[in-house]
C-alpha cells in the first residue's frame, strides 16, 4: 500500500487528521490495534474548545453535534460550600465550550472518512515504523492481529498512537528530552442514569478535596471523584461513592444532588508529561503520544486537535511545494501551545485537588487562587481564555 501520509491510531489525533489531509488533496490511511467498537465506547474526554467546535463544523462533522451537544456559557467553581459562576462568554467576547463525549466525536469522524471513501483498517498488530532517518518510511502491520505481514510505503508517519503507543518510542532516546510529574492522586469517573443536577460543570475543592459534575445527556450524566491512584475500584461501593459526592458538592442553600444507577466506573491516575521535540526525520508525534495533562482543564482532547491543525498546514504547504520550514518547525510551533495548556492544566489540578503532601500554607493558597478569580477580573479572564481555547499563536 502506498500512500502519503501513514497514521497510527485512531484517536482524536489520527482522525481529525485523515479528514484534515483529505481536504487538502493528501492520500492517507489510518491503522488502528482496537477493534471499531472498542474506539467508539471507551468514555473519556467530554469539552471541545470554541474553536473544535468550528474545525468539526467546517469539516462537515457539525450536524450530530449541533443537536446533541450542550452548549455552555460558562463553568461554576465551588469551594467552602459556596459556588461562584465564571462567565466564559461574557469575559472572551461570546466565546463558549461544547460538551459533546469524545467517543461521539470519533463516531462522527469515523462514519463520515469511511462513507467518503477513506481508509481505517482497525484491529491491526505488530505496528512497526521504519526508515524515518532517511526518505522512504514504512509502517508494518498484520491486519486482524496476526494476518500476513504488510506495508504501508509512505513520505512521512504520523504517530498519534496515544501515550503507550511506539510513535514516541521511535524518536531515538538520545534525541527526546521528557518532563514529566505524577500526581499523588487519580479521579474516579462514574457514568449515572440520572436527570442534570445542575445547569454547568462544577469543579469544586471541598475538605475531601476534588469533585466534578459534568453531563452527557438530560438522562446521563458524568461525574469524577478524587481518589488513592492506587485504589481498587472494588473497594468503592456505589454508597461510599454517593457519600463522597454528596460531601464535596454540598452546598449551604437547600441545593441537592440527584443519585441514579451508576453504570460505568473507572478509576485513571493523573500525570503531566511532555515530550521535545515532537519530530524526527520523516517521523511526526501528536497528541497523547507526544503529551499528557491532566484532565482537570479539558485539554487534552483538545491539544490533539492543535497539534494536528499545525500538521496538516505544515504538510499542505509542503506539499504545494511551498514552505517545507513550516513542516521542520512543527514542534516548535506544537509546543508554545502544549506548554501553556500543561501550565493551565497544572494550575486548575493543584487549585482544585487536596494534596496531603501540602503543607497548610501551600493549601490555603489554593483557596487564595480560587478567591482571586472570584474578585479579579484579570485573574477570571485569564482562567476563562485558557479554558475556552486559548487563540492560536
Ligand atoms: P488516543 O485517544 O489515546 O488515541 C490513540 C489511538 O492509538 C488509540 O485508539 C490506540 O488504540 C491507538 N494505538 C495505540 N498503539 C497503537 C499501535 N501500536 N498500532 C495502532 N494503533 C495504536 N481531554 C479533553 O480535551 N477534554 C476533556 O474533558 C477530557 N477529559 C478526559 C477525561 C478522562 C477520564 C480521560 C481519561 C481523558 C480525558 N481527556 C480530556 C483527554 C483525552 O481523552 C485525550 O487527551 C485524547 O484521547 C488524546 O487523543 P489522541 O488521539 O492523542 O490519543
Ligand atoms: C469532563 C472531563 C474533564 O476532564 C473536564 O475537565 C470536564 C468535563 C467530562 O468528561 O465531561
Amino acid at each position: 500500500m502506498r500512500v502519503q501520509v501513514g497514521i497510527i491510531g485512531a484517536g482524536p489525533a489520527g482522525l481529525f487528521l485523515a479528514h484534515l489531509l483529505h481536504r487538502d488533496g493528501i492520500s492517507a490511511v489510518v491503522l488502528e490495534s482496537r477493534s471499531r467498537d472498542e474506539v467508539e465506547g471507551t468514555v473519556r474526554a467530554g469539552v471541545l474548545e470554541h474553536w473544535v467546535v468550528e474545525l468539526m463544523q467546517q469539516l462537515g462533522l457539525g450536524e450530530r453535534m449541533l443537536r446533541e451537544g450542550h452548549v455552555h456559557d460558562g463553568i461554576t467553581l465551588q469551594w467552602n460550600r459556596a459556588r461562584h459562576h465564571l462567565d466564559i462568554a461574557g469575559l472572551t467576547g461570546g466565546k463558549r465550550i461544547m460538551v459533546y463525549p469524545q467517543q461521539e466525536v470519533l463516531k462522527d469522524l469515523i462514519a463520515h472518512r469511511l462513507a467518503h471513501g477513506g481508509e481505517i483498517i482497525f484491529g491491526v498488530g505488530g505496528t512497526t515504523i521504519r526508515g524515518i532517518d532517511g526518505d522512504r518510511p514504512a509502517i508494518d502491520f498484520r491486519r486482524d492481529g496476526n494476518g500476513p505481514a504488510e506495508t504501508v510505503a509512505c513520505d512521512y508517519v504520523v504517530g498519534a498512537d496515544g501515550f503507550h503507543g511506539p510513535g514516541r518510542q521511535a524518536i531515538p532516546a538520545a534525541r527526546r528530552g521528557e518532563y514529566q510529574k505524577v500526581y499523588p492522586f487519580g479521579w474516579l469517573g462514574i457514568l449515572v442514569r440520572a436527570p442534570r443536577s445542575w445547569h454547568e460543570l462544577i469543579y469544586t475543592h471541598q475538605q475531601d478535596g476534588f469533585a466534578l459534575l459534568s453531563t452527557r445527556s438530560p438522562d446521563v450524566q458524568r461525574m469524577y471523584i478524587q481518589c488513592d491512584p492506587n485504589d481498587d475500584i472494588a473497594d468503592w461501593s456505589d454508597t461510599r461513592i454517593w457519600e463522597q459526592f454528596h460531601a464535596r458538592l454540598g452546598t449551604d442553600d437547600g441545593w441537592s444532588l440527584t443519585e441514579g444507577p451508576i453504570v460505568q466506573k473507572g478509576i485513571i491516575p493523573l500525570r503531566s508529561f511532555v515530550c521535545e521535540p515532537m519530530q524526527y526525520g520523516r517521523l511526526f508525534i501528536a497528541g497523547d503520544a507526544a503529551h499528557i495533562v491532566p484532565p482537570t482543564g479539558a485539554k487534552g482532547l483538545n491539544l490533539a486537535v492543535a497539534d494536528v491543525v499545525v500538521l496538516s498546514l505544515a504538510l499542505a504547504e509542503s506539499y504545494r511545494g511551498g514552505r517545507s520550514d513550516l513542516l521542520q518547525r512543527y514542534s516548535q510551533f506544537c509546543l508554545r501551545r502544549v506548554w501553556k495548556a500543561e501550565r493551565f492544566s497544572w494550575y486548575m489540578t493543584t487549585m482544585l485537588h487536596r494534596n496531603e503532601n501540602e503543607s497548610d500554607f501551600e493549601q490555603r493558597m489554593h483557596f487564595a487562587d480560587l478567591d482571586l478569580v472570584r474578585t479579579s477580573h484579570a485573574s477570571a479572564v485569564s482562567l476563562a481564555e485558557n479554558y475556552v481555547g486559548l487563540p492560536f499563536d
